[in-house]
């Protein structure tokens, strides 16, 4: 059969568009979100900034609202939540945690989930994994002691985390609109950039897949 050039046979047509879409999905993220609140700013937060990222990204969240207490107890036998979110995280390519701050820290809930994950000794899902940090709140010191402390902790757990932008994020009631997307222009263009530095960082860990 003759080729007419600039066209692809049907059998091509699939397998390419199998292969693109392997390559949509080419890094894998689990996402951390901090709040558990329905209507949490910070989870929309995540869902403005992820719908930005290039397309060869995807976000998953992890599940973290049916962990039980950490018990050091229980480490012999795991809870299957606990069985289910070390499994996620061990196969994602990256993290993206999204926080609130409370009381001047991180909420109890996912300093739970993160040491969970972190046990038992010599056993953590963390260890290596490449990550972003984001964080949103009303007040005006936008999470910054809460992302403080958070990186505090994954440097010890061995989580290359980036640096740099910083990401403090003043939230109020009219900052994203009905679809969930970033109404201030100059803040949905200055979390545009974050993603694309926090891609660029995770693709640096990957070894670019
Ligand atoms: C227990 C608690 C402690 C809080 N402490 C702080 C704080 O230290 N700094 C701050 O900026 N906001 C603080 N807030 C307000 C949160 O920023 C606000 O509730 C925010 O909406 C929580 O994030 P979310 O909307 O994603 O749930 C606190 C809220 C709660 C419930």
């Amino acid at each position: 059969m003759a080729r007419i050039p600039g066209r692809v046979r049907p059998r091509n047509r699939v397998r390419l568009n199998l292969e693109r879409s392997l390559e949509m999905s080419q890094y894998k993220i689990a996402l951390v979100a901090g709040s558990l609140r329905k209507d949490s700013y910070n989870r929309r937060l995540a869902a403005a900034v992820t719908k930005m990222a290039p397309p060869e990204f995807s976000f998953d969240p992890l599940r973290i609202d049916d962990l039980p207490l950490y018990n050091q107890d229980d480490d012999a036998s795991s809870a299957a939540a606990v069985n289910r979110i070390k499994n996620q995280i061990r196969a994602a390519d990256g993290l993206l945690f999204v926080t609130p701050e409370y009381n001047r820290s991180i909420p109890g809930v996912l300093k739970n989930a993160i040491d969970h994950a972190s046990r038992p000794y010599g056993q953590s899902a963390w260890a290596g994994k490449p990550a972003g940090v984001l964080g949103a709140s009303a007040g005006p010191a936008g999470t910054s002691m809460a992302q403080q402390h958070l990186r505090n902790i994954l440097a010890y757990l061995d989580v290359p985390t980036m640096g740099q932008p910083e990401a403090f994020v003043r939230v109020d009631d009219n900052y994203f609109n009905a679809e969930g997307d970033i109404t201030d222009a100059r803040s949905k263009a200055f979390l545009q950039g974050w993603i694309i530095r926090y891609a660029d960082w995770i693709r640096r860990f990957t070894g670019g897949h």
